[in-house]
């Protein structure tokens, strides 16, 4: 078991060839597969659905879907990303929706599920669902497109997550980043206190993805 997570991003994948992108990323070693999910609404951007995770099951079965909504009505659309094939579902912190219902409900499905920040959003808003989630994801861009710069501006959210967490007794708990992860960022991150690292156009720029992956958990 890996104490540091690395997930490739299939938004960085070949549009063409999505299939070949699981297999590539479960071949290199991967802890799951990040499926980016927007609705063209809370983010300005669309991008794929609950068929990209059925097919991301069938292309690479062992390897976990890791579900990120970027959508304003994600409890609307929580079952059917799991009857798809979703391991772990992210919903975000900021869209007006009863979040600890969805929480619930997710769980209640048999999925894993975690709260998202967006770079702006205050580490406190997820401090009261640290004993309900499974992860926190903080994005360290602004969320709706891959190969944006990372923004240092997180680290500090990082860094309170981190101490919230223990200090609710979940010292484990895991906390993901996604948005401009490349060996540098990742070990900024890493000192921050996060564990989980999505990676789009780092590892899917790389020859060799396997030794991508084997970089990022060596930085950390
Ligand atoms: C951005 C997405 C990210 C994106 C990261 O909205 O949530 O998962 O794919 O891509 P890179 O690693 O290229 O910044
Ligand atoms: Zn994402």
């Amino acid at each position: 078991m890996n104490s540091f997570f690395v997930l490739p991003s299939l938004l960085a994948a070949d549009p063409g060839r999505l299939a070949e992108g699981c297999a590539r990323a479960e071949a290199a070693g991967a802890d799951a597969i990040h499926i980016d999910v927007m609705d063209a609404h809370f983010v300005p951007n669309l991008s794929f659905g609950p068929a990209t995770v059925a097919m991301a099951k069938r292309a690479a079965p062992n390897l976990p879907r890791n579900v990120h909504l970027m959508m304003t009505h994600p409890h609307v659309y929580a079952g059917r990303f799991i009857e798809a094939g979703a391991t772990t579902l992210l919903i975000h912190a900021e869209p007006e929706y009863d979040i600890r219902a969805t929480l619930a409900a997710i769980r209640g499905h048999g999925a894993r599920c975690g709260l998202v920040l967006n770079p702006e959003t205050p580490a406190q808003a997820v401090f009261p669902h640290l004993n309900d989630v499974d992860e926190i994801l903080c994005m360290t861009v602004r969320p709706g497109h891959g190969g944006q710069a990372f923004m240092p501006e997180v680290l500090p959210t990082i860094q309170a997550v981190r101490r919230a967490a223990d200090a609710a007794g979940r010292p484990g708990l895991t906390i993901m980043v996604d948005g401009g992860i490349n060996l540098e960022t990742a070990k900024a991150c890493a000192a921050a206190g996060a564990n989980a690292f999505v990676a789009g156009t780092f590892l899917y720029a790389m020859d060799d993805m396997a030794a991508g992956v084997r970089a990022l958990r060596g930085v950390c």
